[in-house]
């Protein structure tokens, strides 16, 4: 069976109430009728609630960006994933590269909000990649790797149907810079054979890759259509509803 496409847009701290109110709005118009793909929207934290109940009978996903691995507890400033499960969501994000590389987030830690994203009943959205200079350095794979084997430490094949990978390369992201469809397929086919080792092989055949770093309406269809990129993480592109579901539109199973 083919894997469903899944294509979800990450709006980082971009959108206030009345901008993200007509995105998702006319994100959830636009994709009715339209089953092909599933569909995801990750709005800043302070908009979620509103976002959901703009997307309320849609069936367009909510996300959040990031979360904190504990349940609830004194921590200034961050928000648990069982809170992001109440307001509505069904996804969040963890490991992006902003948080990597911007903010210095572990791979250790990473790996515990995503199982605390799993324990409180969500679904994770977990983002790896290279840099360019870890790129020209050729180690591509082996931060693949270490990223991989980190983050996943102590998930279990049971939640695989609840997790998705994002093969994010830095070097992509917010660039216009997007790899071209063969460098995508090669880290994915890498991810999705390192993911058999990890989970094993049923558990890898069925795993969600999705890619992300510029995708945008004329370079969709070719990467979507490579046989290991199950999605994309779209970021700049899906701040506009008719260049987000023109990508969503260029996604077949
Ligand atoms: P981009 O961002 O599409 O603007 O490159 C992707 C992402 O960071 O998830």
């Amino acid at each position: 069976m083919p894997r469903a496409k899944f294509i979800a847009g990450n709006w980082k701290m971009f959108t206030a109430a009345q901008a993200g109110r007509d995105l998702a709005a006319a994100v959830a118009k636009g994709f009715a009728g339209n089953t092909h793909a599933r569909v995801a929207v990750c709005p800043p934290f302070p908009y979620l609630s509103l976002i959901a109940g703009v997307l309320q009978g849609s069936p367009i996903g909510l996300g959040a960006q990031n979360c904190y691995p504990a349940i609830e507890g004194a921590y200034t400033g961050e928000v648990s994933p069982v809170m992001l499960k109440d307001v509505g969501c069904r996804y969040v994000i963890v490991g992006h590269s902003e948080r990597r590389h911007g903010l210095g987030e572990s791979d250790d830690f990473i790996n515990r909000k995503a199982k605390a994203a799993f324990a409180a009943g969500l679904d994770v959205i977990l983002c790896i990649g290279e840099t360019l200079d870890e790129r020209k350095a050729e180690k591509t794979e082996s931060i693949l790797d270490r990223q991989l084997a980190g983050g996943l430490q102590g998930i279990g094949a049971d939640v695989v149907d609840r997790l998705t990978l994002a093969y994010e390369p830095v070097w992509a992201i917010g660039t216009g810079a997007d790899a071209a469809p063969q460098q995508a397929q090669d880290a994915h086919a890498f991810i999705r054979k390192k993911c058999a080792a990890l989970l094993g092989p049923d558990a890898a055949a069925r795993l969600t890759i999705q890619y992300g770093g510029s995708v945008k309406p004329d370079n969709a269809a070719d990467i979507l259509t490579q046989p290991d990129v199950d999605g994309a993480l779209v970021g700049g592109a899906s701040l506009k509803a008719d260049s987000f579901l023109a990508i969503v539109a260029a996604a077949r199973a």
